[in-house]
């Protein structure tokens, strides 16, 4: 009787911990490590990623239906940009409803139906909250300008002008020109940091921030497991509207240059981040940031002083050293190591991707295994976007005419704009990359006919070939996922080394990044493994080395050697 209670409880205590993969109180492992802190995140451009119905642009049902190559390749969430209706001038990120899916994508149906699919397989979905402003055809918005004293008029940033046909300061658009749009029937000008299509939330109201911490509720009941916080740090602008300092020289929309101190980065935001990180809690979610910050202490401060705000800053420090440069990778990683659990990444859908930030021309696809190994070894959280595991090179726009986006439109030929990052993924060598029987919304480059999914899948030296093991190895690792970051040889300026400590274990990452051939010793006495010997794990040297000796390892030209270190 005894043993059938106990086997009834273990029954239900198992069936507990299923049933709490995704429930309100996040598991946390004997470590008190949450699932964010194990997962690879892998950002989806909806518009690009796979065509269901064939009319060339992207949708929830494509997306579904690749959920089992996400699994195989090691993705544990994925985040979707923006999915809502939207007039699409800004390619969602013009916001007309926030609880609901643009037809263009499919419907909420759909969603759901990928939501459940992908819970099966463990994969957690991010949505993306556009949190500063909306569309200016959102219902809030259109009551707003309707009049003085609509019910939603203080819901956006609306101010007298200086004088006639003169705006209420001097701020600028991040996206060209004034950062205000005169409205004719009701005499004021409203604020927009990004397109005029995009009018700023006034985050000073109360009540739009019970509708947006709703709007986060309303998704967290439909299961999804946290947010990207869009734009986060220009939520809030100075209440007396003080111009912002001009710099000397213009940008590249041919505006003068300015510091956006009154603007961007107001302390407020933290109050409101601290807000909807109690929300978060409630539902076991993760808050992943859009943070851009000019140094290691701003980007500490996203964390807040008691990790009470985001979890998850994304450290663009890091994607920001733009060179093959051992002593600044050492410098940002011992940084945000220092600051809280490090988030990073190497592209998103707004710059240009790693593979031609960081190739030389020659050795792209040896730059990109690099780049991966560094990432995928180091603690934190990594954060993939889309196509970076095959090496997909940006495919800029030719001719201002062929620019979709509209900055580059505005500020051709300096900003070509961000078509180029954001083309079809290229599954095969078929019409469209197997992306979409029907042209595609932006063109593909012709290289799609070697470097595509199925192509790489059966090279075992490819770019994709080198992720998956990579993803794997972190996947099985413990002193990858949680080990200590240990540099090693620091005044090296070819080589970037370093040890994942984890109690008894450690793997030993060396990464040259520099064209030529290049020889390293290790002496591991410091941390006790004077005596250990390596074990590879995974290394693009050609001849396989099994018997490396720590004293002497030769590099080929961007070679990786990843190694178990035993004693
Ligand atoms: C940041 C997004 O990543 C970008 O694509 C968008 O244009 C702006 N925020 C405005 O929402």
């Amino acid at each position: 009787m005894l043993i059938r209670i106990l086997k009834s409880l273990i029954v239900t205590l198992g069936c507990f911990a299923a049933i709490s993969l995704f429930a309100q109180t996040p598991p946390v492992d004997a470590e008190g490590h949450q699932w964010w802190q194990h997962a690879v995140f892998y950002e989806i451009y909806p518009r690009s990623f796979a065509d269901s119905n064939n009319n060339g642009i992207g949708d929830l049902n494509g997306i579904t239906s690749k959920l089992d190559y996400l699994k195989d390749l090691g993705v544990d969430a994925i985040w979707i940009t923006p999915c809502y209706p939207s007039p699409q001038v800004d390619f969602g990120y013009d916001v007309s409803d926030y609880e609901n899916i643009d037809p263009m994508y499919g419907t909420l149906k759909d969603f759901d139906h990928l939501a459940s699919e992908a819970k099966k397989r463990g994969i957690h979905i991010i949505m993306d909250f556009v949190m500063n402003h909306t569309s200016d055809k959102h219902k809030w918005f259109i009551d707003s300008e309707s009049s003085k004293t609509a019910a939603h008029r203080n819901w956006y940033v609306w101010h007298d002008g200086r004088g006639p046909g003169q705006p209420p300061n001097n701020w600028l658009s991040t996206f060209g020109h004034a950062a205000w749009k005169f409205d004719a029937k009701t005499g004021q000008w409203y604020y927009h940091y990004f397109y005029p299509e995009q009018p700023d939330l006034n985050w000073r109201n109360p009540a739009v921030e019970k509708a947006m911490f709703d709007v986060t509720r309303w998704w967290y009941q439909r299961g999804v497991s946290g947010f990207r916080l869009d734009a986060v740090d220009t939520l809030f602008e100075d209440p007396d509207l003080r111009d912002n300092p001009v710099l000397p020289g213009t940008n590249k929309y041919g505006d003068p240059n300015m510091q956006d101190k009154y603007n961007t980065k107001l302390p407020e935001l933290h109050d409101v981040l601290r807000e909807l990180r109690k929300v978060a809690d409630r539902h076991g979610a993760v808050l992943i940031g859009e943070t851009w910050t000019k140094d290691i202490d701003e980007l500490k401060r996203y964390y807040g002083d008691h990790s009470n705000e985001l979890q998850m800053p994304m450290d663009f420090l890091f994607a920001r050293v733009d060179k093959l440069s051992p002593g600044e990778f050492r410098k940002q990683i011992a940084g945000v190591d220092a600051a809280g659990w490090p988030v990073y990444v190497l592209s998103n859908h707004d710059i240009v991707r790693a593979y031609n930030r960081y190739g030389d021309g020659q050795h792209n696809d040896q730059i990109a295994k690099v780049m991966a190994g560094l990432y995928l070894t180091l603690g934190g959280t990594p954060i993939m976007y889309y196509g970076e595991e095959i090496g997909m090179e940006n495919n800029d726009p030719k001719s201002q005419e062929d620019v979709k986006d509209p900055i580059g439109k505005i500020g051709w030929p300096k900003e070509k704009g961000r078509d180029g990052e954001r083309t079809p993924m290229q599954w095969n060598d078929s019409t469209n990359a197997g992306f979409s029987q029907t042209a595609p919304w932006l063109p593909i480059p012709p290289s799609y006919k070697t470097r595509n999914v199925a192509g790489e899948l059966k090279d075992p030296d490819s770019v994709l070939q080198f992720y998956r093991h990579a993803l794997a190895l972190r996947h099985q690792n413990a002193a990858l996922r949680d080990g200590q970051y240990v540099p090693l040889n620091e005044n090296d300026q070819n080589v970037l080394s370093y040890l994942r400590r984890y109690k008894d274990e450690a793997v030993l990452v060396v990464l040259n990044m520099s064209g030529s051939e290049q020889k390293v010793s290790f002496d591991l006495s410091p941390q006790g493994l004077g005596s250990a010997r390596p074990a590879t794990l995974i290394t693009t040297m050609s001849s396989r080395p099994q018997d490396v000796q720590l004293s002497q390892i030769t590099l080929e030209p961007f070679g990786v050697y990843i190694a178990k270190i035993a004693k």
